[in-house]
């Protein structure tokens, strides 16, 4: 009979029979796919894993210091952290265009990420969390949202960097992924963390994106994340996430006026992410989240709900 713990040891014989005495890379998003994929990849060949995380400027408030504690500190992976904020930020100044902000953070990391790759030697493989549906999808059909926004992924790294693929989640689906991080000791953070677009908060901060724009909308999605989470409501919806919208409105505070920013709360619930229903949130976990991120984030004072599903919206704004 198969069983997680037998899919492990068939993998860890085939990754180190493949592998040899070569060094392997991997591009560290956070993510449950490749973070199954380097555990289960480090379990095989320990060392010789190389992971490297790029800190884009746009991660969610702390995600990076979240991923070092888990995949470095408690798993042990050999782990390079490369802040690059103020790259980012300054390719992505004056930038308002949504498909202009995911190429130049595409590229972006594509170039770090090959830097960073040339200073070990003799890497010869390239780990990707690939799973089973995203096998048959490059093979049968693109998704609408594939070709409506452009979803960069590390797709252009190997061919341009000459890497062999190691790609051991092929086989898997998205719940049997999950079963496999548990089973290697990932913590359920990671192993139910939501999907988080490449190009991260710079989509979410609509119009252009600085520091203090990003800094209100860490303000409003922490607020967002933890009544989610308090509600009980964390794996009933497929994403939640704040939006800061690229207007301001009047409001009043106290007997002063005041124009300010607008947060949209973007919450649905979805099978795969290529359709979505609005998430049908209790009426008082909304009434919480909007007096909230009013009161406790400075500079905004109007908070509004999604009612759109996809299609015709998407999950993203941008
Ligand atoms: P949309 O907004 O197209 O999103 O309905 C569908 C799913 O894809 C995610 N998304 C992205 N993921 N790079 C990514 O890696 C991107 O540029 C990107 N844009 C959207 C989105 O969060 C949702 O899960």
């Amino acid at each position: 009979t198969w069983t997680m713990q037998s899919y492990v040891d068939q993998a860890v014989t085939q990754i180190r029979e493949q592998v040899g005495k070569d060094r392997v890379i991997c591009a560290l998003s956070g993510g449950v796919d490749s973070s199954v994929a380097a555990a289960l990849t480090h379990r095989a060949i320990g060392d010789q894993l190389t992971c490297i995380f790029v800190d884009n400027g746009v991660l969610r408030a702390g995600e990076r210091e979240q991923v070092k504690k888990t995949l470095a500190s408690q798993m042990h992976l050999n782990l390079r952290v490369l802040d690059r904020t103020t790259q980012f930020l300054d390719g992505l100044k004056g930038v308002t265009d949504p498909e202009r902000k995911r190429k130049i953070i595409g590229r972006l990391f594509i170039q770090n990420f090959d830097v960073e790759s040339k200073k070990l030697k003799s890497v010869k493989y390239l780990v990707q969390g690939t799973l089973y549906p995203d096998v048959i999808e490059s093979v049968s059909f693109k998704g609408p949202s594939a070709t409506i926004k452009t979803h960069h992924n590390v797709g252009g790294l190997p061919a341009r960097m000459k890497l062999k693929l190691i790609e051991p989640l092929r086989e898997l689906f998205k719940d049997e992924v999950r079963v496999l991080g548990t089973e290697l000791g990932l913590p359920d953070e990671i192993v139910w963390r939501q999907p988080f677009p490449g190009p991260g908060l710079a989509i979410r901060v609509l119009g252009s994106v600085t520091k203090e724009r990003l800094a209100i909308l860490r303000g409003a999605e922490t607020i967002v994340d933890q009544e989610i989470r308090g509600a009980g409501l964390y794996r009933e919806i497929w994403q939640f996430f704040a939006v800061l919208l690229p207007i301001r409105t009047v409001g009043v505070m106290g007997d002063q006026r005041t124009y300010d920013n607008v947060i949209a709360i973007r919450a649905v619930t979805s099978v795969d992410g290529m359709t979505a229903d609005w998430a049908r949130i209790p009426n008082d976990v909304l009434a919480r989240m909007s007096s909230r991120i009013i009161n406790e984030v400075k500079g905004v004072n109007r908070v509004v709900y999604d009612i759109s599903s996809k299609p015709p919206s998407t999950i993203e704004w941008e």
